[in-house]
């Protein structure tokens, strides 16, 4: 490697077992045009600091584990070019709203759990046999939810979400776009089941329209479109429910 250029990586780190604070930590890292911010933080481990810890695989903006906050902005970290910040320094912290286990790594288990809650998973309408076949669809029905199943998991939606900030009860956007996800398949039957989580305070109702959750979507899942496309369906329930005579004459006693 050419170690004509140097740049600035402003690190925050934090280690609970021996630091109160997150800090901040600098290393000089030489780079060349093609190096991402990922290969950065891999150099430093590799030759400047053992001890930092960030999470890898792909290394091609597939596997959704680099996410980091990068001058800001929630970034997968191979995913953005070290030229593109010079002459920096460039700033590199945990993603947003979620709590840090070590340095760049968060706890992603409000993700998983709420993960569950939405069923982002095929729910047959009911059992087929093997000599009934396989369940066939056509590329125009594949095409009704193929950018919500671009997911990555990658979580950079919920660290630009002011709401799930603010409240963290939010499903927040990449579940709500992995329950569109299905609901929208044409083998699945499962959009009632789903309803409960689409409806409560905390589904799409808890979504403001920010929006900043598309924007900063490294696979364009765009997942305020996802929670929009809910909205009116939650409406009508809610509407219908209301109208319903045995929940008039139910409020009307109360
Ligand atoms: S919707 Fe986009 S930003 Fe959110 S988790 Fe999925 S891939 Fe990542
Ligand atoms: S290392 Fe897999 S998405 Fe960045």
């Amino acid at each position: 490697m050419s170690e004509s250029q140097r740049i600035t990586l402003a690190v925050q780190r934090f280690h609970p077992e021996q630091d109160a604070e997150p800090r901040w930590q600098r290393y000089a890292v030489p780079y060349t045009p093609d190096m991402s911010v990922l290969e950065g933080l891999q150099y430093i481990k590799d030759h400047l600091d053992g001890s930092l810890t960030f999470r890898w695989s792909c290394r091609m903006a597939i596997c959704g584990s680099c996410g980091c906050m990068i001058d800001g902005e929630p970034e997968l970290a191979c995913h953005v070019f070290l030229r593109d910040y010079a002459p920096g320094p460039v700033w590199v912290s945990a993603l947003d709203h979620f709590p840090v286990q070590r340095d760049l790594v968060i706890d992603q288990s409000d993700f998983l759990e709420k993960l569950e809650t939405v069923h982002a998973y095929l729910i047959p309408a009911g059992e087929r046999t093997a000599a009934e076949g396989t369940y066939r669809q056509t590329p125009e029905q594949m095409t009704d939810y193929y950018a919500y199943a671009q997911c990555i998991n990658c979580l950079l939606c919920y660290a630009a979400c002011p709401q799930y900030g603010w409240h963290p009860d939010f499903v927040g956007p990449g579940a709500l776009a992995l329950l569109q996800r299905y609901n929208l398949d044409s083998r699945d039957a499962g959009s009632e089941l789903r309803h409960a989580v689409v409806d409560a305070e905390q589904g799409v109702w808890g979504c403001t329209l920010v929006g900043h959750c598309s924007e900063v979507c490294p696979k364009g899942v765009d997942p305020a479109r996802a929670i929009n496309q809910n909205k009116p369906g939650s409406s009508a329930r809610y509407l219908l429910d209301w109208l319903r005579p045995g929940r008039r004459r139910q409020e009307g006693s109360e």
